[in-house]
């Protein structure tokens, strides 16, 4: 068991397992590289994989890496990145591994493991780590999914907390590290309009849209045991609903909101079948690593609803494809009409209610859309948007952002053992209940059963690919 006394004393090395694979590949190099340039990567930093790799191959890769994600322009940086990197070859089935390891890690007290290895090794390594002794006071970085289903991460929980302690567990959902996602718990807490409106008298619906325009990318093999449900929305999606519909945290501090959230998860609903759309682009059968029958999503759209007395009765619509019609992820807050119809056209039938809309990805924006008069003798208007870009220059990478909290011990962006378990319980019974998967067309908005699920509130909110008002 991990001790406790280590939980904010930072970690005096980083430890990748998976060195050789796709995500450290596109973020963790990146990332590494951004904390050399700041100057705040001081520790070893050891890569295990199974390949034999010379130090030069390794260097190579780190450098093709950062090329791919930017480009070099700290040669100093680089430098220092490749000065505390060092590589340990071994299967993670092999005791010897671990002690390679444990030689290679020499003098250091407390490690973090990051787990960039696919989820069915999460276990094989995290027993391989107590039973060698490199648990103690180490900590461990766990890559999403965190399960599969609830039974899994119950199962993946058990078998972490018996090696670590909750508060040496970093369980990563990258969405937690980017600045816009942050910025929705700062937006509603730091400013006082909101909470007066924020709730079912006020709102008539919220939706949530995550959309690409490309396909899995080469990921077919890893999409075939995911699919968009467990993929993207169990967690990215959540986690911004739970930021959404969550109640003030009790106090100044990130366990209070950690509680908020995981109330939040508790309070939904059990999903239906009726609640949930799924649909498949045209081609994705075709992709390498997918069977030629294969019946996975790469579209999903939800209702959900959040059982609290804050939310009881509002509609959330949470939607997420691949190869759609641009790459954006927005939230849609639907205000209800003013209770009477005083003009001509303020029938809300004739477009849609004010909304408040925070825009998170490409770029970052808020937006208030209300009525304004037009000009003229007629008491006619149009809705307009107060828009706030939010420009974040200089913002840490969100892998930057996260890596560096978990080697200090700061687990406010990670998510919870409990919050884990109550979303998958969520999603848990239409995971593998039958289900039709519709076929859609790239470059568009997923099958129109989409839009029939949603069509008693409105209709869907796509976001536009361009910076500015929509
Ligand atoms: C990952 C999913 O967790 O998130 C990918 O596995 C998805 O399928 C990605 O494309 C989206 O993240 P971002 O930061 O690019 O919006």
């Amino acid at each position: 068991m991990s001790s406790k006394h280590g939980r904010t004393t930072p970690a005096d090395a980083l430890v990748i397992f998976g060195v050789t694979g796709d995500l450290a590949h596109k973020m963790i190099f990146p990332a590494l590289y951004a904390m050399a340039k700041r100057g705040v990567l001081n520790v070893p930093v050891v890569g295990v994989a199974s390949s034999k790799l010379t130090m030069g191959q390794l260097r190579k890769r780190v450098r093709d890496s950062i090329r791919q994600a930017g480009k070099i322009d700290d040669r100093a940086a680089l430098d220092h990145l490749f000065s505390k990197l060092q590589y340990v070859s071994g299967n993670y089935n092999d005791p010897d591994t671990f002690s390679a390891l444990k030689q290679k890690l020499g003098g250091v007290r407390r490690p973090a493991h990051y787990l960039a290895i696919p989820p069915a090794l999460f276990a094989t390594v995290i027993e391989s780590l107590g039973a060698s002794g490199l648990a103690d006071q180490a900590r461990v970085i766990v890559e999403k999914p965190f399960g599969r289903d609830l039974a899994s991460a119950r199962e993946l929980n058990r078998i972490a907390l018996s090696v670590f302690e909750e508060d040496s567990i970093f369980r990563i959902d990258h969405y937690l590290g980017k600045e816009a996602i942050m910025n929705i718990l700062y937006f509603r807490f730091a400013n006082s309009f909101l909470e007066p409106i924020w709730n079912r008298d006020c709102v008539a619906s919220v939706q949530v849209t995550l959309s690409e325009d490309f396909g899995v990318k080469g990921r077919g093999a890893f999409y075939e045991s995911a699919g968009c449900l467990r993929d993207v929305i169990q967690n990215h999606l959540f986690q911004i609903v739970a930021l959404l519909a969550m109640e003030p945290p009790a106090y100044q501090g990130f366990g209070a909101v950690h509680n908020e959230k995981a109330k939040v998860f508790q309070a939904m609903r059990p999903l239906v079948p009726d609640d949930v759309v799924c649909g498949q682009y045209t081609g994705y059968r075709k992709e390498p690593g997918v069977a030629k029958r294969s019946e996975v999503e790469t579209f999903c759209a939800l209702r959900l609803f959040i059982d609290s007395w804050r939310w009881a009765g509002v509609p959330w619509y949470l939607r997420s494809g691949k190869c759609l019609a641009t790459t954006a992820a927005e939230v849609l807050v639907e205000l209800k009409p003013p209770p009477q119809r005083l003009f001509d056209d303020s029938d809300p039938a004739g477009g849609r209610a004010n909304y408040l809309r925070f825009r998170l990805s490409p770029d970052s924006a808020v937006a208030l859309a209300a009525r304004v008069k037009r000009t003229g003798k007629e008491f006619v208007g149009d809705q307009r948007e107060l828009f706030l870009l939010d420009e974040h220059p200089g913002a840490e990478l969100p892998y930057e952002r996260l890596l560096s909290d978990a080697m200090a011990g700061d687990g406010a962006l990670f998510t919870r053992e409990d919050a884990v378990e109550a979303a998958w319980a969520v999603v848990d019974p239409v995971l593998d209940a039958p289900r039709r998967i519709h076929p859609y067309k790239p470059g568009g908005w997923g099958p129109k059963q989409a839009d029939v699920l949603i069509a008693a509130d409105g209709s869907w909110h796509n976001p536009v690919p361009e910076k500015g008002a929509s």
